[in-house]
């Protein structure tokens, strides 16, 4: 499969990209991103062509530039503004999250019709807040509560219609909150989730902005990316009807996070969490579903995720033993 990647300097892009590189299913890799995404390693060795493209993708000349006269067996649609920012700049969540998203795929069903899959990344946003209890599943109706969560919806709507219509092969995954998260904090409200073990595993101080009773769901890196190359490789018969699947996570409390991150790092880790309750930060946090019924994830194929000690672990050997 020939695999373009747009949003491929993000986190999950680059995990992707790694991913991708060592699955032979793969033939041609072009990464795109506002700047040239970074090639995770090099490629000799591994047969696979890889392309690294810088393209601002609300731009339509660039967009006709990577889109207009190469066909891809398979996109992954993975550039955004996240959930904090885009509720901070509505202009720019519409701009980048909808209007650069619905450009792409009317390049794809005009341009090439039927024959690019489409995964794309949506999110538990899309839902309003749960009832205490509540198992949130394909079947709750989404009522989102963020322009962010709005806009994701607003695709998974086009890709089903296009999927439905045979122009494109679509595969929508709702995404948890994906945690450990390399690399520096980032505009969303669930970005303590992963500063939470991140900055003290490297002695550094940081703040938990929400209460220790809060429950949400999330995932490791290390499954959200192997379920995303499964997406594309699930026939399509097998959606029927609905392109769209909430992957797998677990639901963990804050203070499970906090157990985790004390056995891992030790007390000294866990004295270098400030707890600050921030009262937006815990709102928002409070009004995602923690609890999801994935069954129709398990059905399809997509695996359930490791533990949260085991992704701790598995964070620390790779960025801190690994230094
Ligand atoms: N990380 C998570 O926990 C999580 C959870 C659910 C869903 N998702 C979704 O997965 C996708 C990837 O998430 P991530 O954590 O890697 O995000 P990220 O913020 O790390 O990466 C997004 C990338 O999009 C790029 N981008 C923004 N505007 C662009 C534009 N105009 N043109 C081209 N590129 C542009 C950014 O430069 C950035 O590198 C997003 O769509 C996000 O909504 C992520």
């Amino acid at each position: 499969m020939k695999v373009l990647v747009t949003g491929a300097s993000g986190f999950i892009g680059q995990e992707l990209a790694i991913a991708l590189l060592g699955d032979s299913s793969f033939s041609e890799i072009v990464l795109t991103d506002l700047v040239k995404p970074h090639i995770p390693y090099a490629t000799s060795g591994h047969g696979i062509a890889l392309r690294s493209v810088s393209a601002d993708l609300t731009n339509a000349e660039a967009r006709q530039a990577l889109l207009g006269s190469t066909t891809f067996d398979c996109i992954y649609l993975l550039h955004g503004i996240m959930s904090g920012a885009a509720e901070a700049n509505l202009d720019l969540g519409l701009k980048v999250n909808l209007e650069s998203q619905i450009a792409i795929l009317n390049i794809l069903r005009t341009t090439y019709p039927g024959t690019t899959k489409v995964v794309y990344a949506s999110v538990g946003a899309v839902y309003g807040p749960a009832q205490k209890g509540e198992v949130v599943s394909e079947n709750t109706v989404p009522v989102p509560q963020s322009s962010y969560g709005a806009q994701k919806l607003m695709i998974e709507t086009l890709i089903n219609d296009f999927s439905r219509r045979g122009l494109i092969d679509g595969r929508v995954c709702r995404l948890p909150t994906v945690t450990i998260r390399a690399g520096a904090p980032t505009g969303a409200a669930s970005s303590f989730a992963s500063a939470i073990f991140r900055e003290p595993l490297s002695g550094k101080r940081t703040v938990l902005p929400v209460s220790r009773d809060q429950e949400m769901c999330i995932c490791s890196p290390r499954t959200v990316i192997k379920n995303l190359i499964t997406a594309s490789k699930i026939p399509k018969e097998k959606f029927g009807l609905f392109r769209t699947v909430v992957l797998p996570g677990i639901k963990v409390s804050v203070q499970q996070m906090l157990d985790a991150l004390e056995e891992v790092g030790g007390r000294a880790a866990l004295e270098l969490i400030d707890e600050r309750l921030d009262e937006v930060t815990n709102r928002i946090v409070a009004s995602w579903p923690a609890d999801y019924d994935t069954s129709r994830a398990a059905s399809l194929g997509f695996e359930p995720d490791i533990s949260l000690l085991e992704n701790v672990q598995e964070y620390f050997q790779r960025y801190i033993n690994g230094n």
